[in-house]
């Protein structure tokens, strides 16, 4: 946010949920690119024209930042509804983070099947916002890291794995009250039915990967490449048995395998909804792929569900060998706007 004015937040707020509205219907933003007067810029920049809505998505978040700047400023009055779970994320071992690429006041995920259409979102939405908030970063990712559905085949992430096998559906409705939605019993209503979105931009050093064995990469993980299947044995949906003996008095699915690491066994059951993407941003100054996970998250609270994960992965999970986490960021998403309102008018009520 450039302004420290709340009604011109609210105000972009508003405008906001039109032009997304608009969008995720197929339809350019304002008046549109080329009906408009011809003596002024058009309100929508055009590269969408002809193209379907394409799936779109367009999901807002809050950072702690908007509640209190960091001299602690309560810029917009809305500090006191400042949710005890919305704080920066710690620092965790490993991360180099680069600040130019880590927080923000708001945040925008745009999703479509075609990223033509998911950039003419984001684009259209920071011109809608020009002098009220600027672009402090973004990512563009491609190829969903995460089933989200049953319907769906599981993808696959740049190391070549299956990723999202154990992933929280859509269709498992009492694991996203669990997991995902923030509760009415939160301490923040306004947030209620909303949730927390976790990102993370991490760089997988994709070339070392590629000069390990396929066998040690499946130790790694502790499933198969090819069927995605626990090291257990059984198919890719098998759950993993951790107690089954290997080799050299070691389990099967080894000590520092990722996913023993995270398992929610190993965490009290929490779930995470991950939603992330593979993005590939040119070639680094070695040569290799600036290339990774821009891993993202949702979940009913970062402290409980998130933290605790990333903490023992950064610690232990041997895959972090072949990782930098170079992003950071945590919002709260609020919950979706019904008719007539705009988004996050829970917050500002
Ligand atoms: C580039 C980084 C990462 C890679 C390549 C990766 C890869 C994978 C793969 C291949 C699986 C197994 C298939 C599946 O169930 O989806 C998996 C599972 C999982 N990952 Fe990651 N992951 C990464 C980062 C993270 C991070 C940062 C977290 C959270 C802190 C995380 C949490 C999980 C969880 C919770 C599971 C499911 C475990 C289970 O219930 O069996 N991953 N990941």
């Amino acid at each position: 946010m450039l302004a420290d004015d709340r009604a011109e937040l609210v105000d972009l707020l508003e405008r906001w949920t039109l032009a997304a509205e608009q969008m995720t219907a197929g339809q350019p933003a304002g008046t549109g690119a080329v009906d408009g007067d011809v003596r002024l810029p058009p309100d929508d920049t055009g590269e969408a024209l002809d193209l379907p809505a394409s799936g779109l998505s367009i999901t807002f978040g809050f950072g702690p930042s908007l509640f209190r700047d960091g001299e602690g400023t309560d810029r917009f009055g809305i500090a006191d509804r400042q949710p005890d779970a919305l704080r920066e994320l710690p620092h965790f071992p490993g991360d180099i983070l680069d600040p130019a690429r880590s927080g923000g006041d708001l945040c925008i995920q745009a999703c479509a099947d075609d990223p033509q259409v998911a950039v003419h979102a984001v684009r259209n939405l920071a011109r809608i916002g020009f002098g009220t908030v600027s672009v402090r970063w973004s990512q563009l990712g491609f190829g969903r890291t995460s089933t989200t559905s049953t319907s769906q085949s599981t993808p696959r992430n740049l190391f070549g794995f299956k990723d999202g096998t154990a992933n929280v559906k859509a269709e498992e409705g009492a694991a996203l009250n669990e997991h995902v939605w923030v509760g009415d019993d939160a301490g923040a209503g306004w947030l209620a039915g909303g949730s927390y979105l976790v990102a993370r931009r991490i760089t997988m050093t994709i070339e070392v990967w590629d000069r390990q064995p396929l066998g040690d990469q499946e130790s790694f993980v502790g499933r198969t490449k090819g069927t995605g299947a626990p090291l257990s044995g059984g198919e890719e949906m098998t759950e993993p048995d951790f107690d089954m003996p290997g080799s050299n008095d070691q389990p099967v699915i080894p000590t520092d395998a990722h996913v023993r690491i995270v398992h929610p066994d190993a965490h009290g059951g929490v779930r995470m909804l991950r939603r992330g993407y593979n993005f590939v941003d040119g070639s680094n100054a070695l040569g290799g792929l600036d290339a990774g996970l821009f891993f993202i998250a949702y979940v009913r609270d970062p402290g409980t569900h998130f933290v605790p994960v990333q903490l023992a992965m950064s610690k232990n999970d041997a895959l972090t060998e072949y990782l930098k986490v170079t992003g950071s960021a945590l919002f709260a998403v609020p919950p979706g706007a019904g008719p007539g309102e705009h988004v996050g008018q829970s917050l500002f009520a």
